[in-house]
């Protein structure tokens, strides 16, 4: 999911997902999870320690998070560039900030961002792997990381929005579509009656 919308584990089976809307709604797939384990701890894939033997660093927040190579990260992965500025705006009122550093370059390499009211609901945005780095566990990783500190903060209500081709990245880490058949709506200007 962007800014327009990151466990080998599956979430457990009293975490119940469900649907809800993103950047592009015409392209994506509102999905979600609710959980009543708020607190509980979640496993990961990798821990931070493997994780750096690889020569990737964990950050949480955005302190050190360079935003141009953030912006390009976005850019890689055919996302809009966006102004620095208001990404430092929206960062500002993120409540949950995990990326990956490249230990050699410096450079951001992964991303992935909640908000949320803090207590019941949170929506996951702009998660993001640079290409050079795809397919090697970053992505689950920080999801797992994401989702294993909204837990703990005992939010329970998580959704995001994902492009279609992306489903299957998500649904083993507990996302599902529509479930319930609850569906996620999306204003839009475009088809909002005259
Ligand atoms: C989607 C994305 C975040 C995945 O990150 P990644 O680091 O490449 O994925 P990982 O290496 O952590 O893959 C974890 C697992 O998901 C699977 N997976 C990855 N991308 C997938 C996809 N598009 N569809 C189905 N499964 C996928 C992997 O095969 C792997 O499976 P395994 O655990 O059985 O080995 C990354 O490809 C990306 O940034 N894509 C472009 C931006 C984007 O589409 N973001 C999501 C917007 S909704």
């Amino acid at each position: 999911m962007l800014l327009r919308g990151t466990i080998s584990a599956a979430l457990p089976p009293s975490v119940r997902l469900r649907a809800s809307p993103t950047r592009t709604p015409a392209r994506a797939v509102a999905v979600g999870a609710s959980s009543s384990c708020g607190g509980r701890d979640y496993p990961l894939s990798i821990s931070d320690a493997a994780l750096e033997t690889r020569g990737f660093v964990l950050r949480r927040g955005s302190e050190g998070l360079d935003l141009d190579e953030l912006n390009a990260v976005f850019v890689a992965v055919g996302f809009p560039r966006r102004d620095p500025e208001k990404i430092r705006v929206a960062l500002e009122h993120t409540q949950a900030v995990l990326w990956v550093e490249h230990r050699k370059s410096r450079r951001p390499v992964a991303f992935a961002r909640a908000t949320g009211d803090g207590v019941f609901n949170a929506i996951i945005w702009d998660v993001v792997v640079d290409p050079s780095f795809q397919g090697i566990g970053l992505g689950k990783a920080i999801i797992e990381r994401l989702l294993q500190e909204l837990l703990r903060r005992g939010i329970s209500n998580i959704a995001l929005y994902s492009e279609p081709r992306v489903l299957g990245f998500y649904r083993p880490l507990g996302f599902v579509a529509d479930p319930d058949g609850i569906r996620g709506m999306v204003y839009s200007k475009k088809h909002k009656k005259k």
